[in-house]
């Protein structure tokens, strides 16, 4: 596996793999490698010549300095993940320099709304943060396809809208959420959690099944009643929020629509740790 850390040497490579029509496949990532990172590489690999993954902690979409300064890096270990991983055929490390020339900034971004919605609300600028540096790395990685976790669908969905806007020339594919065998979707920052709490997270999951249940009989106002009252009893868990949303547009629903589809989102706080989720609605 290659490990390329700036960007004229990423220009090369990436020319050199033109020159020889080779389809790329791109899954950028903060690092903190875990399995769930591992399943968007096992998709890449399915359909490219050539898997590249990146590992850069992008300032400009942290609202909070203390989440960024938080937010786990081991390079080493992560470049072990994907030596051992296989799937992976190089990966770029970037300086925020070679993102950022000038000021580590973003750019302003019209998702059409979709920025507006959910984690819009708590995390001011951040989607213009994520906007920002998945256009200039797919400038520069200049991948056929890219791939991102269900996981933060918003955050997919905004991708998607970017894409399309900018008619930039790249399918985005969305990989299904990767949990843990209890249901926990895996995330880097479960390893914030004592064990005894991950464990008892299981509860976010067990509570979109039950929404996905309750979906068909149940009237929205009730069900998100039910959600209340089930982490209302739950030792330090804090619903930050649980909606049901239209899965194109985000925008929150009370009623369902027969040919519309729609996804339930929820984020609870477990002992400080944001922990976020999401299931569509069948
Ligand atoms: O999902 C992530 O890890 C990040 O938001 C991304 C897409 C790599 C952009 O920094």
């Amino acid at each position: 596996m290659e490990v390329i850390k700036n960007r004229k040497i990423l220009q090369d490579f990436i020319e050199r793999q033109k020159e020889m029509g080779k389809r790329i496949g791109f899954a950028p990532t903060m690092g903190a490698l875990h399995k769930g990172h591992l399943s968007l590489y096992e998709e890449a690999k399915k359909e490219n010549d050539l898997v590249i993954s990146s590992i850069f902690v992008n300032p400009t979409q942290f609202n909070n300095p203390e989440d960024l300064e938080k937010y786990p890096r081991d390079i080493n270990r992560d470049i072990l993940i994907l030596e051992n991983s296989g799937l992976v055929d190089a990966v770029y490390i970037p300086e925020v320099t070679d993102i950022y020339p000038e000021k580590a900034e973003s750019q302003h971004y019209d998702f059409d709304g979709l920025e507006n919605e959910m984690e819009g609300k708590s995390r001011p600028g951040h989607f213009d943060g994520v906007g920002t540096v998945v256009e200039e790395l797919f400038r520069q990685v200049q991948p056929d396809n890219a791939y991102f976790g269900e996981k933060d669908f918003q955050q997919l969905s905004i991708i998607k809208k970017m894409v399309d806007k900018k008619h930039l020339p790249v399918n985005i594919k969305g990989v299904s959420i990767y949990r843990a065998e209890n249901g926990l979707a895996l995330s880097s920052r479960n390893q914030r959690l004592h064990e005894e709490r991950r464990d008892a997270s299981k509860i976010i999951y067990e509570t979109l099944e039950k929404v996905n249940d309750w979906f068909k009989t149940v009237s929205i106002p009730e069900i998100k009643e039910r959600v209340a009252d089930i982490f209302d009893d739950q030792k330090g868990m804090q619903l930050e929020y649980f909606l049901i949303a239209d899965e194109n547009t985000l925008q929150e629903t009370d009623f369902f629509y027969k040919d519309r589809n729609f996804r339930a989102f929820i984020v609870v706080v477990v002992d400080g740790v944001r922990l976020i989720d999401n299931m569509h609605l069948d």
